[in-house]
């Protein structure tokens, strides 16, 4: 794989990737510009969720050089992906599951911003999702290569931005959704580690016009429950995501 920057115009996966995505219903990137307030848990459990209510889902571990969605689901990074002509996602829990983690297993791959970028479009060129009506997304904290792969190769996507009641977090949500807003249309803001005392990610929502999509409380034990898919569906975290699963 090259670690040189190639045009856009002259990379012939590109094209590929848009045919790859072809049979994909709905596009929902997990996004938060702040690290660490539940992108990859939320993402997670959403698929999970959304599998359960009968849908057809994938997810895509877009973390390229820190991907643990994997870990959440407990999935043995033995289990390679079946090459032909590109490869099929392995599936767990019935959500078809790529992630570079197949590759690089739990080695460090520290990449530089163009280098970032190929991995991105060759993932993308190389997986073949089947029919979907969700394909899931887990993305990076900050605002940099990997989001702005999101907006540059999944278009119609419908973001779903996680966001605390930290004022931290506030600061740095709201520069992404400014971002966003005028290049995709935000599906809705996610409340996460809600404890009801503050009402800092509505107002957020109200001052930007985008909806809440709902809260998902603080649970204590969803962290001894990673790892595996019966103590993930067991969990208040889950129950939670899968009342906002319904409204998607
Ligand atoms: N609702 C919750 N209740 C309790 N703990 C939570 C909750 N949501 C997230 N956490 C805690 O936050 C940690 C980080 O979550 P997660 O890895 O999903 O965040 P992230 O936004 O993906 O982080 P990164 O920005 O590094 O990708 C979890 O391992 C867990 O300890
Ligand atoms: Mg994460």
């Amino acid at each position: 794989m090259s670690s040189a920057y190639i045009p856009l115009d002259e990379d012939f996966r590109v094209s590929v990737i848009g045919r790859r995505l072809g049979g994909v219903k709905r596009i929902l990137p997990v996004m938060s510009s702040k690290g660490g307030v539940g992108k990859t848990l939320v993402s997670v459990s959403l698929a999970l969720a959304l599998s359960d209510l009968g849908r057809k889902v994938g997810l895509l571990d877009l973390d390229i050089t820190n991907p643990s969605a994997h870990v959440a689901l407990g999935m043995k990074l033995k289990d390679l992906p079946e090459e032909e002509k590109g490869v099929k996602p392995p599936e767990v829990g019935g959500v078809e599951f790529m992630t570079i983690a197949y590759y690089t297993k739990d080695n460090p791959t520290p990449l530089r911003g163009w280098e970032i970028d190929n991995a991105v479009r060759e993932i993308l060129a190389i997986t073949i999702w089947g029919e979907l009506d969700y394909l899931l997304i887990d993305t990076p904290p900050g605002m940099s290569d990997e989001l702005l792969d999101v907006i540059t190769f999944f278009k119609p996507a419908e973001p779903l931005v996680v966001a605390t009641n930290s004022p931290l977090a506030i600061k740095s949500v709201e520069r992404l959704l400014k971002l966003l807003k005028e290049e995709l249309t935000v599906k809705g803001v996610v409340e996460n580690m809600a404890s009801g005392a503050s009402s800092l990610v509505k107002d957020l929502c109200t001052a930007h016009s985008v909806s809440y999509l709902g809260a998902i409380g603080f649970d204590p034990q969803i962290d001894s429950k990673l790892g595996s898919l019966e103590g993930i569906k067991s969990s208040s975290f889950f129950r939670d995501v899968t009342r906002i699963a319904r409204k998607l």
